[in-house]
């Protein structure tokens, strides 16, 4: 058997090859059809995510970003409106707060888990809060009842940013059924990833998925004319074809998310007692681990003795949502939780398609740049 040397940070042709079988046939019927947007393909895409997610209703959109806009929309937030978020997430959390015109108060983390926790958001609720948002920030599971408990006692939605977390659990129960909605990206990278650009919303709530469709749909209604327009909303629905790809992922993702879960797991074992900081997971969680994400003090260095042996590694995320450029002007005081996790977290290569001997060789490299400074 060859040794193992490189070793990518993901493989997403591997799982292209692994559908591909399932999809040539329907791809064709679809283009030959001529029906592209929305459609047979998209509804029932939508049907089997929101069973998959234990919720009612799921509507695809365009991309994970769209989700979180367009379902802040569809709960009248706007100008004058404050949306609670963690300063340790993709900018795209923060994002959309601002592009409805409210505005984003940035909470710090918890420095176990670097997640939202209930005391960090009670203390950060004022008489303007009018949303939260949860981050199930690297496929990590946030305290759902916490969170809804605090969320709940102020008389505020919470919406969950699932964008990393497709089937993750707490108490059993699916990321994204837990609030009023729950956000995803397909992102091609992400757990459960389109050919390109895609997202979805799901909710319990039948009139905020009709709501959120609408707006989706250049605010047109059910029945209405096709321009009879309801309200002034975006293009950003799902294509027929990703809506296919999405469709024969699903089939697979509980396979691949249990070798995720598997090699995170062996990840953790190697790692144990080496100074390699792991990120705490709650009893009550199912972490996904669309991330295995660690902390050392010198990043760059252990960074680049990762590269030097041809193993890739990622930063998720180098600088947290209150010190972007774009952003700084909401921020209110520093969060030094977020502000250290920025410098020390990146994240291993983890990938269903990855193999034991990869796991162990990033541990080996890691561990001994680790302990030989
Ligand atoms: C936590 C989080 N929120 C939101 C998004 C936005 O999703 P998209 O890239 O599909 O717009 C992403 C993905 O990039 C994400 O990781």
């Amino acid at each position: 058997m060859q040794p193992v040397t490189e070793v990518p940070f993901t493989d997403l042709s591997a799982m292209a090859h692994e559908v591909w079988p399932d999809i040539q046939t329907p791809y064709i019927e679809a283009l030959l059809q001529g029906r592209y947007v929305g459609g047979a393909a998209v509804a029932d895409f939508e049907t089997r995510f929101a069973q998959y997610c234990d919720t009612g209703h799921a509507v695809g959109v365009a991309n994970g970003t769209d989700a979180l806009q367009i379902t802040l929309q569809a709960l009248g937030i706007g100008p004058g409106d404050e949306v609670i978020v963690p300063a340790n997430t993709f900018i795209a959390t923060a994002a959309a707060v601002v592009r409805v015109g409210a505005t984003p108060a940035f909470v710090d983390v918890d420095p176990d888990s670097l997640l939202m926790t209930p005391d960090l958001l009670a203390a950060a609720i004022t008489p303007r809060t009018s949303a939260v948002i949860a981050v199930h920030l690297y496929g990590n599971m946030s305290d759902m009842d916490g969170l809804l408990a605090v969320a709940d006692k102020a008389g505020i939605p919470l919406v969950e940013d699932a964008a990393q977390a497709h089937g993750g659990e707490w108490r059993d129960r699916r990321a994204g059924s837990f609030g009023v909605a729950g956000c995803f990206s397909f992102y091609p990278g992400k757990n459960l990833g389109a050919f390109g650009d895609a997202g979805a919303v799901v909710t319990g709530d039948a009139h905020l998925a009709e709501k959120v469709r609408s707006l989706a749909n250049h605010g047109r209604t059910g029945g209405a004319n096709h321009y009879e327009h309801s309200f002034v909303g975006t293009n950003s629905r799902l294509d027929a074809l990703q809506a296919i790809a999405l469709g024969a992922k699903l089939s697979r993702n509980e396979e691949w998310t249990e070798a995720r879960i598997a090699f995170a797991d062996r990840y953790r074992k190697e790692l144990a007692g080496s100074g390699v900081r792991l990120t705490e997971v709650a009893p009550l969680a199912r972490h996904v681990y669309h991330l295995m994400v660690v902390r050392v003090t010198d990043r760059a260095r252990v960074q680049g003795v990762l590269a030097a042996a041809g193993i890739q590694t990622g930063v998720h995320y180098p600088v947290p949502c209150h010190q972007q450029p774009p952003l700084q002007r909401y921020a209110t005081g520093p969060l030094p939780v977020s502000e250290q996790a920025a410098g020390e977290q990146f994240s291993l290569p983890l990938f269903p398609h990855m193999s034991r001997s990869q796991v162990d060789r990033v541990c080996e490299v890691l561990v001994e740049a680790v302990e030989t400074p």
